[in-house]
């Protein structure tokens, strides 16, 4: 069989048409401050990509590039002067920061009303405490809805996550199990990893790792999302190997233009969401 390969770009599309019609009646525009430090090429491929989805809904994009030698107090001060900046409804700090600075520092200091990475430990722990209010991060937040694009109730399914990142894996682990699935969460030290991935009737791959998923890890007729970006010498590839799941699952997110564009999308909803919180608490 083949599996259906998931049409993200659609999907992230219809979210933006959405949200640009209930930004256009607002009496002032939206906007999202991001701040990108150094020169990483990938961040900054992905900052121009978050800028044009902003003007493509009728947010206000206000990019801060700072130099790759940029102070933890120099960033401090800028993420201050924009929390308390109230034209400002959304900040993100693009990751990875140079080493000499600390997410784990710099991203708390963000205000939580403007958090819209939902990085911040208030939000974070606010998702541990299924507080439907909180800010969802981007990407478990696309992950879902494109799961759920598929079938609606995933409640009894078994999900397995590879990968335990703060910005990935750990959010999506507490969304599935919030969807009723039975939630396995993998990383490099699981033992035995293609017969626990071969259970997954949800298989999600966040781990950085070209091909690393092969169809021995894949049970058949199951759903595939493919969270990885890797840059090799035989151009962009996946966590999963892509022909291999097409095989054997009943569904896959491709790469590119899979998980990526849902991930902006709800970084656009995750602003407007902000705009309301702040205007309409
Ligand atoms: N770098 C890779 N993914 C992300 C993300 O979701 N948010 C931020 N701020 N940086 C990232």
């Amino acid at each position: 069989m083949t599996a259906q390969i998931i049409d993200c770009k659609k999907l992230a599309q219809s979210v933006k048409e959405e949200l640009k019609a209930k930004i256009a009646p607002l009496s002032a525009a939206p906007a999202l401050a991001v701040i990108i430090v150094g020169c990483d090429p990938a961040s900054e491929i992905y900052v121009r990509n978050k800028e044009k989805a902003c003007l493509a809904v009728g947010i206000i994009p206000q990019t801060h590039k700072l130099p790759a030698e940029t102070s933890k107090e120099e960033l401090a001060a800028l993420i201050e002067r924009l929390n308390n900046n109230p034209d400002i409804n959304g900040i993100l700090v693009q990751l990875p920061l140079p080493a000499h600075l600390n997410a784990a520092e710099i991203l708390p200091l963000i205000s939580p009303v403007k958090d819209v990475d939902g990085f911040h430990p208030l939000n974070a722990g606010a998702l541990l405490q299924k507080n439907a209010k909180t800010f969802i991060p981007c990407t478990p937040k696309g992950i879902i809805k494109l799961i759920k694009s598929t079938k609606p109730d995933l409640t009894g399914l078994n999900a397995v996550i590879i990968g335990r990142s703060q910005i990935v894996g750990l959010p999506v682990a507490n969304l599935l199990l919030n969807e009723n699935c039975t939630v396995t969460v993998a990383h490099s030290k699981t033992q035995n990893l293609p017969a626990l991935c071969r259970t997954a009737d949800i298989l999600v791959v966040a781990v950085g790792k070209p091909e690393l998923v092969t169809k021995e890890y894949i049970k058949p007729d199951s759903l595939v999302i493919d969270v990885g970006i890797n840059r090799t010498a035989n151009g962009l590839k996946g966590d999963v190997k892509f022909t291999d799941a097409l095989e054997t699952a009943a569904y896959i997110t491709p790469v590119p233009n899979g998980v990526g564009p849902m991930t902006i999308a709800m970084l656009l909803d995750n602003t407007f969401e902000a705009y309301l919180k702040q205007h309409r608490p």
